[in-house]
């Protein structure tokens, strides 16, 4: 084959504990991570040349090395440079749908495609195992993005337990287009604000993370129980993030004012989301949100859990 097409969904944060420090200057985090039916398109096409070439049709996408996708391609490049040598370097074009700096893993998600598909393009066998042990090289959330699905991860968010899988719960998400929070920012003013708090100790982080996976919300989240999840939604970025940008903390507001079952902010923001009851629910939502803010600059798009990651969608 010389060509693929996958599907790319974004993710959402049921859950973000920050618990710790870590000796890399990364965070010990336990969360909750989900999939969403909101993707972006991934074509991967054999070069011909040794060329890496990535094009998007997002003008707020970077184009070179920065790019978390042409690294990844990079990556592969370099791990399995017999392949590249044989193969050759391979044209990457991103059909943007998800929101960007939104803190719901569109780059990951667009470099874990990367990983598969050039796994695929080269005929190299690798494993999802190994996938997502290449993916944590590049960034703490792309070994989830290969796994897809519900998962609990710990570390600094790359080691994965798999958690039986939620769909068909309906969200209402809203992110403003000209914000964007850095990720780095979010976790070093957690730290300058709330590091006093950290645990210290290796066996106390360790039970804190089992706690948390035989906690309440992996109860309900076993329990398909959509009231319960959207009770016991958290994210300690919000500390940070919510302060900073009241437009977010609005957005926040107006949502729970709405009588869904829970509403947060994913991951470092400043997206939010509001899980609903039903299809039919979040429309509603998102049109009384749309009603109260008509701002153009606020996107809002109704989407649902779903159970996979990653998704070959045609080969040619
Ligand atoms: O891993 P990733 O590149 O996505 O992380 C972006 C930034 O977020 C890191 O540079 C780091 O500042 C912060 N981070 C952290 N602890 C984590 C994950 C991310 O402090 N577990």
């Amino acid at each position: 084959m010389r060509s693929y097409t996958l599907v790319a969904p974004a993710k959402i944060n049921l859950y973000l504990e920050i618990i710790g420090d870590r000796p890399d200057g990364y965070h010990e985090l336990v969360m909750i991570l989900q999939s969403i039916d909101l993707a972006d398109q991934i074509d991967l096409h054999a070069g011909g040349n040794d060329n890496i070439r990535v094009r998007c049709d997002h003008p707020q996408v970077p184009l070179d090395g920065s790019n978390i996708a042409y690294r990844a391609a990079k990556l592969m490049a370099t791990e399995f440079s017999e392949a590249f040598a044989k193969y050759g370097g391979v044209d990457i074009t991103i059909h943007k749908h998800i929101p960007v700096a939104a803190g719901l893993a569109g780059g990951s998600t667009n470099a874990a495609a990367v990983l598969l598909g050039m796994n695929l393009l080269w005929n190299l066998g690798l494993t999802q195992s190994e996938l997502e042990e290449l993916g944590a090289t590049l960034g703490s959330d792309v070994p989830f993005c290969v796994a897809g699905g519900t998962a609990l991860a710990t570390g600094r968010g790359e080691q994965l337990s798999v958690l039986p899988s939620l769909d068909k719960i309906y969200l209402v998400l809203g992110k403003y287009r000209s914000l964007e929070v850095s990720t780095a920012w979010a976790y070093k003013s957690y730290r300058q604000q709330f590091g006093s708090s950290y645990i210290r100790d290796q066996n106390d982080l360790a039970a804190r993370a089992a706690a948390v996976h035989s906690g309440p919300m992996v109860k309900a989240i076993l329990h398909q129980d959509g009231v319960e999840i959207g009770q016991k939604l958290h994210n300690d970025l919000e500390r940070v993030v919510l302060p900073t940008y009241p437009q977010v903390l609005r957005l926040r507001e107006i949502f729970a004012s709405t009588g869904v079952l829970g509403t947060m902010m994913s991951g470092s923001g400043p997206s939010v989301f509001a899980l609903c009851e039903s299809k039919e629910q979040a429309e509603q939502v998102k049109l009384e949100v749309r009603e109260r803010i008509p701002d153009e600059d606020l996107e809002l798009f109704v989407t649902r859990m779903i159970t996979h990651g990653i998704q070959v969608i045609s080969s040619v």
